[in-house]
């Protein structure tokens, strides 16, 4: 291969059908790969450095590969620079890079537009050095670079679905063991991401809290079960014969994860035997538990979901990805989709004064290089 030309690398954002706040705990969860990318365009260059430039920011960064103090600057180019660092400390030699990176993937709003600008670096960066790296490995380095360099704990479900998604599959994933199944989705429904337009300031603080929360739960129970690592080993009745002692908090955080872990895998089941009811209930079951157990809901999600869970042909609505603001996603017939879409953006704007966002998705391809 000629390592001197430009090549380019896209990689999609996610949506979450169901299992939310669950990675992080060892459970399951299954995401789609969207049709939003993010491009990254790569070239050599002499020396150790990355010229990287966004396209969305208009803005260039610039970073010497064998500077040992880099570091987080909150700022875009922090994620880019984050996968250079951990691809460096787990071995992988970097060649310089000039990287040109274009983002489609609606920033902010729950879609995992890090994930993808994360995923697409990567693959960039691995073939621009001419180094073969495990799609597994990759995801992890991802995860690595926002964990360690960016200091947000996310899980591990938007860089893995977004190395792994593929086209009209959702991903049903055990995110202890990295192992997965890809379930087909009908051809008669359509995913539809509606966008509150509302993202409130708390939400890392929020989710870095969420996670405490859990470990201070798995602290608690592994006291007296065996064997409990994570919540992803506590049965809902474990939990409830346990529950004395725990922090009402507390105790409603475990709830939701171990709760949210059943689901997941009847939504699995259900999608298997083609039963889009059951689904549909479980995408609801799911909202309530995020709302009241979990309370990483907000009033404009959880209007968005009542208005969606009204209209005929709805089987399932949810609020996707962290939380806080951002996104809902719904399972709709494909027959009522422009229904859908006018009762949506008519009622919630006559509400909020907002203007919602609809995206009518499917599922895409995981990372590939582009001709
Ligand atoms: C964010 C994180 C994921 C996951 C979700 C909640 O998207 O990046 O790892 O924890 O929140 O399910």
């Amino acid at each position: 291969m000629n390592a001197d030309k430009v090549r380019i690398f896209r990689a999609p954002g996610r949506v979450n059908l169901i299992g939310e706040h669950t990675d992080y705990n060892d459970g399951f969860v299954m995401p789609a790969a969207l049709d939003f990318s993010t491009w990254v365009k790569v070239s050599p260059l002499e020396e150790r450095k990355l010229k990287i430039f966004s396209e969305n920011y208009g803005d260039e960064f610039e970073v010497d590969l064998d500077d040992p103090n880099l570091s987080a600057r909150r700022r875009w180019s922090d994620y880019p620079v984050g996968v250079a660092v951990e691809l460096e400390k787990a071995g992988h030699r970097l060649r310089g890079a000039r990287l040109q990176i274009r983002g489609e993937v609606p920033i902010g709003s729950g879609l995992s537009s890090s994930a993808a600008m994360e995923v697409a670096t990567a693959c960039a960066l691995v073939a621009n050095s001419e180094l073969e790296v495990d799609r597994r490995e990759l995801a992890l380095l991802c995860q690595r670079a926002e964990n360690e360099f960016v200091g947000a704990r996310v899980g591990i479900m938007d860089q893995f679905v977004s190395l792994f998604g593929q086209e009209q599959k959702a991903l049903l994933l055990d995110c202890r063991s990295l192992e997965f199944r890809l379930l087909p989705l009908p051809d008669n429904v359509r995913l539809i991401i509606c966008n509150t337009m509302v993202k409130h300031a708390l939400a890392s603080s929020a989710y870095n809290e969420r996670r405490a929360q859990c470990e201070a739960g798995v602290k608690h129970l592994a006291k007296v079960l065996p064997n409990v690592t994570a919540l992803r080993d506590v049965t809902i009745e474990r939990l409830e014969a346990h529950a004395s002692g725990l922090d009402d908090v507390v105790y409603r955080r475990c709830r939701h994860v171990i709760t949210e872990n059943a689901r997941v895998l009847s939504a699995g089941e259900a999608l298997e035997r083609g039963d889009l009811e059951r689904f549909g209930e479980l995408m609801a079951e799911s909202h309530r538990s995020l709302r009241d157990d979990y309370e990483v809901s907000s009033e404009e999600l959880d209007l968005m979901v009542e208005i969606a869970q009204k209209i005929d042909g709805v089987y399932g609505a949810r609020m996707t990805g962290g939380g806080f603001g951002g996104c809902t996603v719904n399972l709709v017939a494909d027959t009522h989709v422009n229904e859908f879409k006018q009762r949506v953006s008519e009622e919630y704007e006559r509400i909020t004064t907002l203007k919602p966002e609809i995206y009518i998705c499917t599922a895409a391809n995981g990372a590939e290089e582009i001709f």
